[in-house]
Order: structure tokens, then sequence, then C-alpha cells
């Protein structure tokens, strides 16, 4: 009874200390619940379908990962311009019983015919791509080139092999019934068709399903992808053999080659996914779990936590111009180690323990000065060297287990190409690679030899899937986002929001935010929500700051005082949390 009136109390305080709905991202969208509460088990996703089949699956008694595998496979469905069967991902699991915590890289690899100059014309420029006299912009961003292996059905069939408990007829049902049914085009979705529409009128696999009647679907209009349903259906019956053994892959590969891609069979049969040990750090006695290499988000998430670890900050004032001033800074020097030093550490060494040791983040936050430094005059920090060494989807059930998975193509619609009869969407992942040190890549994020080209590499990632625990050990928080490089700004701020300024996870996740990513030197500040003072007071310090779109769509989980949970969905975007 007085459990229930602490929830009840507790659930007023935090609706009634939370601004609802600062960002309506498009004013015709419809209202949605952003924050639910519940005692059992949560889930947050980019998309109310996604969510409602991974509650459906937790009420049937699915534990979290049964949940998480349901959800990805709706997301991959009703979000084709952001994921799908044609992308990959990184995912963190934990079991409080088996005292599992893992991380799962199911990122795309390149293709083993890949060259490290691939993508540059003799005069060192960013290569078009051409097809029967017709070209696209960029070929590392559209077209066969720009695809990586896909990962996604490996990761999430060997995740479902490990730790799911329902069958897979069911985890795929809904996807299925979506996929063959239809679905309505919501406001977010009609504008990546947009966007995206000289690529998607390219290949005529695309504008079969995207375009149905030569003009491109619009808000209201079902989207119904009868072959993508087939294939999920194949995947249901035969499992992830016929997507890299059989029939998909054979079409796939067949599309690519023939519009002058290099992915081959070979690549589809080597493809495997890799797990491994999350990146851990700590943060005012909480212990931050985030994704490693080939991610760059969990150290730079551990790296910038660090360095702001004995500041104090103004709490009553987050957004106060000292605060933005310190953290544009602590982002600055982040990104510009993510510059230098990140690849994939099968290939490359990476100085992973010095760039998330307390010992670096002090030297760095010693380096930050009353104003700011030009970004050219900040390159990366220097530590001795180690001896040897997007869409997010948030869960946790009854047990106590938790997924945190971001899943992606890359870009809207990835590269444009759908595989002829297979229904799937390829990503462009090859583009977060490294083309050349002088080119940013379509996040405007530069790089070095460390992330070039290379067979079977994986290019370096942002997704910054994390889980925080608390200082018993048991699971706290959540989160992860979209939103390419700044991925790991977005996810940064909900967890400092939350644990150093204690805001409740709705004001965590929807305190306006800003992003700093070393290159270019610019601090990009929300929607012009920062008050004109103190935007005048950074310039006065030296930054220059830019108005920009949402940063991140942040899907997240955290635990209440009384150990229920609240799930939140970023009101930047489209997705809807549910709890029970
Ligand atoms: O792995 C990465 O960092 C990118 N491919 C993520 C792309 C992304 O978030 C696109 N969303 N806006």
């Amino acid at each position: 009874m007085l459990k229930n009136l602490l929830a009840i109390l507790l659930m007023l305080t935090e609706i009634s200390c939370t601004t609802p709905g600062i960002y309506p991202s498009s004013t015709s969208r419809p209202r949605r619940d952003y924050v639910a509460y519940g005692s059992q088990a949560a889930i947050s996703t980019a998309h109310p379908l996604a969510s409602q089949a991974g509650l459906a699956i937790l009420k049937e008694g699915g534990n979290a990962a049964d949940a998480a595998i349901a959800a990805s496979f709706v997301i991959s469905v009703v979000r084709p311009h952001s994921t799908g069967l044609g992308g990959g991902g990184f995912l963190l699991y934990h079991n409080p019983d088996s005292k599992a915590l893992e991380a799962w890289d199911f990122r795309e690899r390149a293709p083993s015919a890949s060259q490290k100059d691939m993508f540059l014309t003799q005069e060192k420029k960013s290569k078009d791509y051409s097809y029967k006299g017709q070209s696209l912009k960029h070929a590392s961003q559209n077209g066969p080139l720009s695809v990586g292996t896909p990962g996604l059905i490996s990761g999430l069939l060997k995740f479902y092999h490990e730790h799911a408990s329902m069958p897979l007829a069911r985890l795929m049902s809904d996807a299925i019934a979506i996929a063959e049914n239809g679905f309505p085009v919501y406001p977010s979705l009609e504008a990546a068709l947009k966007k995206r529409q000289d690529a998607i009128f390219f290949f005529p696999a695309s504008q079969k399903i995207f375009a149905p009647n030569r003009s491109l679907l619009t808000t209201g209009d079902l989207l119904i992808q009868k072959d993508l349903g087939k294939t999920l259906r194949a995947i249901q019956s035969q499992g992830a053999d016929v997507f890299y053994r059989g029939w998909i892959a054979k079409k796939i590969t067949q599309d690519i080659q023939k519009y002058g891609g290099i992915l081959s069979p070979r690549d589809f049969i080597t493809y495997t996914t890799r797990t491994s040990s999350p990146l851990i750090g700590t943060y005012k006695g909480y212990t931050i779990a985030s994704m490693p290499l080939p991610s760059s988000g969990g150290i730079h998430l551990i790296q910038m936590l660090n360095m702001l670890e004995d500041d104090t900050f103004n709490t009553k004032e987050p957004m106060h111009y000292e605060n933005l001033h310190i953290i544009a800074e602590t982002m600055k020097r982040a990104y510009a180690d993510r510059a230098h030093y990140l690849g994939d550490p099968l290939f490359v060494k990476v100085p992973t323990n010095s760039l998330i040791s307390k010992a670096y983040a002090k030297k760095l936050r010693q380096s930050i000065q009353k104003d700011a430094t030009p970004a050219d005059q900040i390159h990366n920090g220097s530590f001795p060297i180690e001896p040897t060494t997007t869409t997010h989807i948030s869960v946790v059930d009854a047990w106590g287990k938790g997924v945190s998975t971001t899943q992606t193509i890359n870009g809207y619609f990835g590269s444009g190409m759908v595989a002829e009869g297979t229904g799937i969407v390829l990503n462009n992942e090859m583009d977060d690679f490294t083309v050349h040190p002088n080119i940013p890549n379509l996040f405007g994020l530069m790089g070095n030899e460390k992330n070039e080209i290379a067979p079977k590499k994986t290019m370096l990632s942002s997704m910054t899937p994390t889980m925080v625990f608390d200082q018993k050990g048991s699971l706290h928080l959540l989160a992860g986002s979209p939103g390419g490089s700044r991925i790991i700004n977005a996810t940064f701020w909900t967890i400092f929001n939350a644990l150093s300024h204690k805001m409740t996870l709705a004001d965590a996740v929807h305190k306006s935010r800003i992003h700093h990513q070393w290159k270019p030197d610019t601090i990009y500040h929300e929607l012009d929500l920062l008050p004109k003072e103190t935007i005048q007071k950074l310039q006065e310090k030296g930054h220059t700051l830019k108005s920009t779109r949402a940063i991140g769509d942040v899907q997240a989980i955290m635990k209440r005082p009384d150990g229920s949970w609240t799930a939140v969905s970023d009101t930047r975007s489209d997705g809807q949390p549910l709890a029970f």
C-alpha cells in the first residue's frame, strides 16, 4: 500500500517537473506519450508498432531478448529509411542471474574485394557512382559500392539462439504481418523519401516499393512490402542460412554486381557476428558499460564523462553558458581523438585503455581554458602507448535482464538500393570509413589511415548502446540514439543529465542539447532554443554557434527509487515508450 502510494507520488513529481513536447518535430505528427511507467517491464523504440510488438512479447512471458528481437524485426519493416535486414548494429545484453554482460557486434564488414582508394578520383576527390550514363553523387554513399556485408540477420539470429526463450516464429510474426499488410507512411518517413528520391528513382526495385505509381508515397499511404514479407518468412522457417548461403545472398550479390558493385557470395558465407565485453567506465559511483570498438561510442562517452567528473556544474541552469563552454570543449577534445586514434582493432592498434583512463581525462580537462580553444589548435592528446593490447531499442524485463541495441543502414535508405525480389534496402555503411583524410563523411566526420578501407575490415561507428549500473551493480539506465556523429553526444547528454544533474529521465532526454565534433569548429544548438544571451556569452569566449535540427532520438529506460521503471522516447522523433 505504502509502496503504491510512493509510486503514485513519484509519478506525479516526475510529471510535474517535466516539460512535455519541447520538440514537436512536426506539428502534423500525432501527439504521443513520451513517458511510460511500469513495475515489471518496459520498452522504448522509435516506432509505436515496434514498441507494441515488444510489449506483447513481454506480456506473453517473453524475456528482454525475445522482446528486443521482435521489436528489431518490426522496426526493420516500419523504418526502412533508417534500419533493416540490409544493415547491421550493436547490442548490449545483461542477465543479472548469470551475471552476463555482453557486447554484440553485427556491423557490416567491407567486401573482400574492397580497396583503400575505391571512392577516390585521380585528383583525390570523392568519386561519383555511374551506371548506363547516369550518375549519383558520392559512390561511398549511393549505389552498390557503398554496401558493406549486412550483419543484422546474423546478429539477431545468433542472439536468438543464445538468449531467447520463445519460438522464432512468434518473434517474427508481427513484422511479417506488417510487411505484408502494410502500415501508414508517417511524416518523417515521407520526408526521408523526398530527401532520397534521386536514389530511389535510380533503382527500379526501390521505386517499385517506395513510389509504386511513379510518385513517392506520402503520409497516410499504405507502405506494403510483399517481397520483404517473403524474405522474412524464409528466415523464419530456414534461419540465417537462407540469408547468408541461400537465395537471399544470391539475389543481393547478383543485383549488386549487375550495378557494378563488388559484394560477393563469399562475403556473405564468411560473415560472422562477434561477441565481447562492453567497455567499462565509472562516473560518480555509477558503472558505465558501453559499446567497444569498432564503435567509437563507448570510448568517447566514457572519456567525456571522465573529463567532467570533478566539475561542479550549475544544476539550476543546466544550459548556463559556463556549463556549455566546458562541455563543448570536452566534446571537441574527444572527437579530435576519435579522428586520430580510432579504427577497427582487428586491423590497427588503438590505445583504448589510455583513452578511457581517468589520468588522461584529467590532463585533457586541464587543457580547457576560460575561452574556446580553436579546433585547429586541438590535436589528439598524447599518452604512453598501451603495452599490447541508428535506431535504438531499450528493453528491460521482469527478471531484470536488459537489452540496449542500436541498428542502422547508415544514411536515409542506405545506398538507395533495394535488392530485386528481396524487399531489402541495402546499407551505405562503407561511407563510415575514412575515404580520404581530407574528405569528411556524410556526418562531417574526419579520420585517417586507422579507419581507411581494407578487405573485411569493419568501418568505425558512433553507435553508443549503453547501460548504467548503480552502486549495488543493478541495472539503472539504458540508452542510445541515432544521429551519425551526434549519437555519442545525444547519449552523453541523457546519461550526464540523469547522473550529474539528477534529472528525471524525461527531463534528461528532453533538455535541449548542444553538439561539437571538433571539426567543423562549431557548437550546434538545437532549433534556436538557446537564449540569445547564452549564445552571446559563448561567442565572447570565441565559440562559433549554429542552430541545427534536433540532435539525436534517444530511447531510454531508467530505474525509479522504488525499483520500478520509467521508459522514455525522445519527442524529437516518432518513438513510443511502453511499460507495465
Ligand atoms: O555507425 C554509425 O556511426 C553511423 N552509420 C550511424 C548512422 C546514423 O546514425 C544515421 N542517423 N541519423
